[in-house]
């Protein structure tokens, strides 16, 4: 008997015990080379999510390897929790309510053109204050409020805006983003900046430090902000102010120098607060109506 007859007559007879280990192996092996594969992406993903994503940007979580033995809570564990405060409302009052601030909220608009008339500065203080209760992710409070009244600050800012508007109008926005302003009638000229009486710069703390010098996460400082935004902007309309909400393109850098704001802070918003001109207009637009942004389930 030759080998290759062997081999054929060995296949014949045992094709059964051949066929379930070669099965077992082609299992074993798809089952290693998954873990693996798995593994990979896992260290792949876990690299991309904490490392840091440029110039500015903060790791949005905490990598637990940077210190694995030193895991203290960033505002003592032991933190007291006390009873609730509430306002005990009935329905009827907590209805009128919602209707009486919707109508408050309603009447709110973007105004561009300010009455030069001062507020008082402990207007500006409650107001900020009020943003201040916001809420945000593990009660980090990312946010830095520059209130600037002084006018030779005011031109200085308004100088820098301006400049750079200009850039962003002619060269960095698309022609769509242009256009879409138009209705607006926005300008790279900004009198409102030196006219509103008071300026708030928002400014965002990607991260800051603790006492024991050790970095403190702000985990969703970006959202954190925006509802303290909203809040200000609340406020504003609540006393009788108006505001105009903007997001100075490209400032970030300048204005932080201007006001001498340390790197961990990035100007995300600048609302000109005061009164409106007494000859203050603004654009006709409709807000969509409930049933176009709820959707009830
Ligand atoms: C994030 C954000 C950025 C904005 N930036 C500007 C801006 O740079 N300049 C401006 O004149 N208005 C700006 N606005 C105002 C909007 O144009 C305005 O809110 C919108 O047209 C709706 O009008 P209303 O605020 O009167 O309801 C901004 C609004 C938001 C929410």
């Amino acid at each position: 008997m030759n080998v290759i007859s062997l081999t054929v007559w060995t296949l014949e007879n045992n094709c059964f015990i051949i066929y379930t280990a070669m099965t077992v192996c082609f299992i074993a092996f798809t089952m290693f080379h998954k873990n693996r594969m798995e593994a990979h992406y896992r260290r792949v993903a876990a690299k991309k999510k904490f490392a840091p994503t440029g110039a500015g940007r903060e790791r949005d979580y905490p990598n637990d390897e940077d210190d694995p033995d030193v895991l203290v809570p960033a505002i003592p564990e032991d933190t007291p929790h006390i009873p609730y405060e509430s306002f005990k409302r009935s329905d009827e009052e907590v209805l009128k309510r919602s209707r009486e601030y919707y109508e408050l909220m309603a009447k709110r608009r973007t105004v561009r053109r300010f009455s030069t008339e001062p507020i008082p500065q402990e207007v500006l203080d409650n107001i900020v204050k009020t943003a201040g209760t916001s809420p945000s992710g593990a009660h980090t409070e990312p946010w830095t409020f520059v209130v600037v009244q002084d006018q030779e600050t005011k031109t200085a800012i308004r100088n820098i805006v301006e400049e750079e508007e200009e850039l962003n109008y002619s060269k960095r926005m698309s022609r769509q983003w242009v256009t879409d302003l138009k209705p607006f009638a926005t300008k790279p000229t900004k009198p409102y900046l030196t006219d509103a009486p008071a300026l708030i710069l928002v400014f965002r703390q990607t991260h800051s430090w603790r006492q024991d010098g050790r970095k403190k996460m702000h985990y969703y400082s970006e959202i954190s902000v925006a509802i303290a935004a909203g809040i200000l902007l609340a406020a504003i309309q609540y006393c009788g102010l108006v505001a105009l909400t903007s997001t100075p393109l490209n400032c970030n850098s300048r204005l932080r120098d201007l006001l001498s704001r340390p790197g961990n802070e990035r100007l995300e918003l600048l609302f000109p607060v005061g009164r409106p001109h007494s000859e203050a207009t603004v654009p006709d637009i409709q807000r969509k109506p409930l049933e176009e942004i709820m959707v009830r389930v």
